[in-house]
């Protein structure tokens, strides 16, 4: 699903940049550019990360 539509990020993209080492909200954001426009999708994004970290 998308996590945010104004830069096309996926959770799966999320998930991806936590495997690849992104460790921080900011490294995720880097990486996948979820975020970087309206900024609504941050919570969400956050949320995604912080399962793919748990995950690991
Ligand atoms: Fe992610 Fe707008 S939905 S920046």
């Amino acid at each position: 699903m998308y996590v945010c539509l104004c830069k096309g990020v996926s959770d799966r993209m999320i998930r991806e940049a936590v495997s690849d080492g992104a460790r921080s909200w900011r490294e995720v954001r880097e990486r996948t550019e979820c975020a970087s426009q309206c900024g609504k999708c941050a919570c969400m994004g956050k949320t995604v990360m912080r399962e793919a970290i748990t995950e690991e």
